[in-house]
């Protein structure tokens, strides 16, 4: 099974390409929903993309950008959709951006990122749900600025406005995921200044010109984490995931090793084979190198069919569970105290109509109805789309019967 380029670093990178002078193209793009949306909010800005689907090749030619607005109606349909404001503060030193509204894991506030800004000296002013953001004189001065807690969306935000800015800045505590360093990594192949790639202190020494070039996206990491518990808690299963890299899972590897499956590693490929029996093993999320919040609907479904009792705790979204009134549908014992849910396993899983509520519960959902008896039908299977490439074909070709009925 062939594992797609990452979902949540592709994002940044095509806000990257916006501080360009001339075209980026960015490899392996995953043809996905919200690369779509993404591309309609760039586009907006009468900036040139051009997205090759075969060839997973997104190009990207700002030169005639003459806009730098990111409407209501599409940042509605994805929050990334706000790195907008530090590409355009970065590109062109003005931005009108809709401030992101609710999200169905309860809230999620862009305070860290309206700081950082203010710290790398933009203005900040809200305008009818709009965030506008101001570099005095067109170009931001840079600055310091430590974030409490570490945060991914406001580590790239400020990078982007960074890295055209005319001094030097710092970032403090900031986020460490993979998809910042594929960032800073890429932006400095084209002439940005970044150290301190892959550790908390992030420095930014401004540059006047980001060049035209090609980008590499990275390997999907949650997608792999996603398959790699699909195969553990499916019986019989031996699948070997390819295109991908087990060095971004950081110590989720180390988690999933306690489940005692055969696990078979190489530079770019991962061999699991379900084990006999799942053991209870207990998690937390935390930042990376932790435990990632975006697997731990798919661990607790697993954990539904362990032999015994554990927890999933999130610390980052402590609101991430409205997948388990779902799986209690499928007849999972889950009980959710806070911001943890007690998993009582082994549950024999019974097919039924369940609903997704946002991309992993979804996933999940698919987990938990292949591992059910009978048929399961998942309904707003649109959020799986929007972050799953061909997610029934690449599980129907391991053995799963996955109808796609509507939409
Ligand atoms: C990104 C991912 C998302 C993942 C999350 C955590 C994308 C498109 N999305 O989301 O899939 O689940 O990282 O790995 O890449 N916070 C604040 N103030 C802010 C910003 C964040 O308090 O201004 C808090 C959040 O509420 C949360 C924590 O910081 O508790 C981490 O969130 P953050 O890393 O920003 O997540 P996102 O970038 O939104």
């Amino acid at each position: 099974m062939t594992i797609s380029g990452s979902k949540n670093a592709a994002l940044p990178l095509m806000a990257a390409a916006l501080l360009a002078d001339g075209p980026v193209t960015i490899t392996n793009v995953p043809v996905l929903n919200d690369i779509f949306t993404f591309n309609k909010v760039i586009a907006e800005t009468g900036t040139e993309v051009t997205y090759d689907r075969d060839q997973r090749e997104l190009t990207i030619d700002p030169t005639q950008m003459d806009s730098y607005v990111a409407p209501y109606d599409l940042v509605r349909k994805m929050r990334a959709s706000f790195y907008m404001t530090g590409a355009l503060l970065g590109a062109a030193g003005y931005a009108r951006v809709s401030l992101p509204g609710g999200c169905a894991w309860g809230p999620r506030p862009v305070n860290l990122h309206l700081e950082g800004f203010r710290a790398l000296g933009a203005e900040i002013e809200m305008d009818g749900g709009y965030v506008i953001a101001k570099a005095p004189n067109g170009r931001l001065p840079g600055g310091s600025f430590t974030m409490t807690p570490s945060s991914v969306g406001a580590t790239v935000n400020l990078v982007l406005a960074a890295v055209r800015a005319k001094g030097r800045s710092v970032i403090r505590n900031a986020a460490m995921e993979p998809d910042v360093v594929n960032l800073c990594e890429n932006l400095n192949t084209l002439g940005a200044r970044i150290s301190g790639v892959g550790t908390p202190v992030l420095t930014i020494e401004g540059t006047d010109r980001i060049q035209p070039g090609t980008i590499n996206n990275t390997p999907d990491r949650i997608e792999t984490g996603t398959f790699m518990i699909a195969a553990a808690l499916l019986p019989g299963s031996d699948v070997t995931l390819t295109n991908t890299l087990e060095r971004d899972l950081g110590s989720f590897t180390d988690t999933f090793r306690k489940l005692n499956t055969g696990l078979e590693i190489t530079d770019s490929t991962i061999r699991v084979r379900s084990a006999d029996r799942i053991p209870p093993v207990s998690i937390q999320t935390a930042i990376y190198p932790g435990f990632p919040t975006d697997l731990q609907a798919q661990w607790a479904t697993m954990m539904a069919l362990a032999d015994g009792k554990s927890t999933v705790t999130d610390h980052i979204y402590p609101d991430r569970f409205s997948y388990v009134p779902e799986l209690v549908r499928l007849g999972a014992d889950v009980e959710r105290r806070d911001n943890m849910v007690v998993i009582k396993g082994p549950s024999v899983l019974k097919g039924a109509s369940v609903m997704s509520t946002d991309l992993r519960a979804s996933v999940s959902l698919v987990m938990a109805g292949l591992a059910a008896e009978g048929e399961t039908e998942v309904l707003r299977v649109y959020h799986l789309d929007r972050g799953y490439e061909t997610l029934e074909d690449k599980l129907n070709a391991v053995g799963a019967q996955i109808r796609r009925v509507s939409e």
